[in-house]
């Protein structure tokens, strides 16, 4: 690995687990599936000899040892191993404990993103577009979505309501499930690898704030499962969430 990767990999990551248990599975975790006792960066008071051990295991020459790896979690929460056929109900419950106690719709909207697109295999972007009114009001289009909140590549900031996928899930107030982005008609690609999408509008107490939309690098990576899963999982979201 070149020097500057090196070191760039040696700043964000620190720990040791085996590579055969899920995080959330593993003994000393709290509520939300986080180890508070030695998964925290120094500067947030971890403990600096996890660190030491870890990079010292990892990065010995010729030692690979191929039971652990080096985990990416240097945040608070820790989401279950992505997967291709995700188990809905499992999902529901830990959002609900990750989103526990906190109203904040930022602070949600963040979360809920990097849970889905951690949760969640082959996606290349997940995140929210919330409603604003529009920076050129018409009769016909009164609201523009905002990006919001998400996972993935630098995306198109403002979407009209009607346009592409997002503003049609908006304006019709239906999950819009593309199997083939390039069959649909007005598809915006905010990036070219996506092959299909899934856009769910983010109604609460009969009022819509905006979407959310999940796009894959693989043609018909939705189901209709997947379709209820998320509407679900984006209900709790809402029924957690303040939007005032
Ligand atoms: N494809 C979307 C635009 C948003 S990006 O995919 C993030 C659409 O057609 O509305």
């Amino acid at each position: 690995m070149a020097n500057k990767a090196l070191a760039t990999r040696q700043r964000m990551q620190f720990r040791v687990e085996p590579s055969q248990t899920p995080l959330h599975k593993r003994g000393g975790h709290n509520k939300y599936g986080s180890n508070t006792r030695n998964t925290l960066p120094t500067y947030l008071g971890g403990n600096p000899a996890n660190k030491k051990t870890a990079l010292a295991q990892a990065h010995k020459p010729g030692k690979a040892d191929t039971s652990t790896i080096l985990t990416r979690e240097t945040t608070m929460f820790t989401s279950p191993d992505a997967s291709d056929k995700p188990d809905y109900p499992v999902l529901a419950r830990q959002l609900a404990s990750i989103l526990e106690g906190e109203r904040n719709l930022i602070t949600n909207a963040a979360q809920f993103s990097a849970f889905i697109y951690s949760s969640i295999s082959n996606l290349n972007w997940a995140g929210f577009y919330f409603c604003v009114d529009a920076s050129k009001p018409t009769a016909e289009f009164a609201h523009d979505l905002l990006l919001g909140p998400f996972q993935g590549k630098v995306a198109c900031t403002r979407i009209p309501f009607g346009r592409g996928v997002c503003g049609t899930a908006a304006a019709e107030r239906r999950t819009v499930l593309v199997a083939d982005v390039h069959a649909f008609p007005g598809h915006i690609a905010c990036d070219s690898a996506s092959e299909s999408e899934i856009v769910i509008p983010l109604i609460k107490d009969g009022e819509l704030y905006g979407v959310f939309d999940i796009d894959s690098p693989r043609l018909e990576r939705f189901s209709a499962e997947d379709q209820s899963g998320l509407e679900n999982l984006l209900s709790i979201f809402a029924a957690v969430t303040d939007f005032r």
